[in-house]
């Protein structure tokens, strides 16, 4: 019989690649948007979830507008933290396991080494400290947890980096990208692949999930244009030029230690995801 599994967030960025994947891949997939289930609305998530116990609850909806959160702390972690934990203990009471999509932005990125997952979280920000809480939940709440922390995150579905730079590219012939800030690209094919492999063990735990090697804004922005043979002269340019409501981690650099670890597949490095996401798209 087919594994059945939930999917939050199933509008979202990572939501819809999840569904997409999941099945094809022969699960028995449930989508849902805010719309059919408000993480929010505890008696709605345990009514959701009751009713149609999945075997695997993957947790991506999320307050991720990350300057507004600095604004509206309240629907941040009303979300973030306390929708979490609607669906850790709905998902706890039906015995599924649980996939909670993190941050990066749980770390403040001011060593010069990257992360692992063992290393201690101190996030800046709203939206890292709202993350954060909702990991909590579910360690406290959850039996049978991934806790899935990933990084600057892009694919067909919704708004992302390597869009804008795509449409700024064609509008304009310079432009400037922030590049004292460093991290991974997210492939969410990629991220959804690793989810697909970690559910099917128990290997329970945090994991760090992102395109291996890092780079800056920059960089990134860089080979973009490489990739897609577009004329643009990107200029370097600091956090401290473009001024935004929420601090970002200057690095946030991942270690996949977990991945390694537990002798999960490595993640391919961040420009072949991406020259395989542009060409393909
Ligand atoms: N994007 C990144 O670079 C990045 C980096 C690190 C971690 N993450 C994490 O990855 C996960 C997926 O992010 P994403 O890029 O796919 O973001 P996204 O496109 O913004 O998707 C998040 C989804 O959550 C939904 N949502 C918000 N509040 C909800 C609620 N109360 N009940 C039900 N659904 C609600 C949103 O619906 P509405 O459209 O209706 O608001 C949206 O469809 C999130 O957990 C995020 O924190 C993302």
């Amino acid at each position: 019989m087919s594994q059945k599994v939930l999917i939050t967030g199933a509008n979202g960025q990572l939501g819809k690649e999840l569904v997409e994947l999941f099945t094809e891949k022969g699960f028995e997939v449930y989508g849902f948007g805010r719309d059919k289930m408000d993480i929010t609305n505890q008696a709605q998530v345990q009514e959701v979830i009751g009713t149609l116990k999945p075997n695997i609850v993957l947790h991506s909806a999320a307050h991720t507008q990350v300057d507004l959160a600095e604004s509206e702390p309240e629907q941040a972690f009303s979300i973030n933290a306390y929708g979490t934990r609607n669906v850790a203990v709905a998902a706890e009471a039906v015995g599924a396991k649980l996939v909670y999509v993190s941050t990066d932005y749980v770390f403040d990125g001011t060593t010069d080494e990257p992360y692992n997952e063992f290393s201690p979280t101190s996030p800046l920000g709203v939206y890292g400290k709202s993350k954060l809480a909702g990991e909590q939940f579910v360690r406290d709440l959850h039996s049978k947890f991934f806790i899935v922390r990933t990084s600057w995150v892009y694919g067909k579905h919704g708004a992302n980096f390597v869009k804008t730079m795509l449409k700024l590219g064609e509008e304009r012939e310079k432009l400037s990208v922030v590049a004292d800030q460093r991290g991974c690209p997210t492939y969410t094919l990629d991220l959804a692949n690793a989810i697909l492999e970690l559910v099917d063990t128990q290997k329970y735990g945090v994991y760090h999930v992102s395109n291996s090697g890092s780079c800056s804004w920059y960089e990134f922005a860089k080979e973009i244009f490489e990739i897609s043979e577009m004329k643009v002269q990107v200029n370097p340019c600091t956090t401290a030029d473009f001024p935004r409501p929420a601090a970002r981690p200057a690095n946030s650099v991942f270690e996949h230690m977990s991945i390694k670890l537990n002798n999960f597949s490595s993640i391919r490095p961040w420009k072949e995801a991406l020259s395989s996401f542009l060409r393909n798209n």
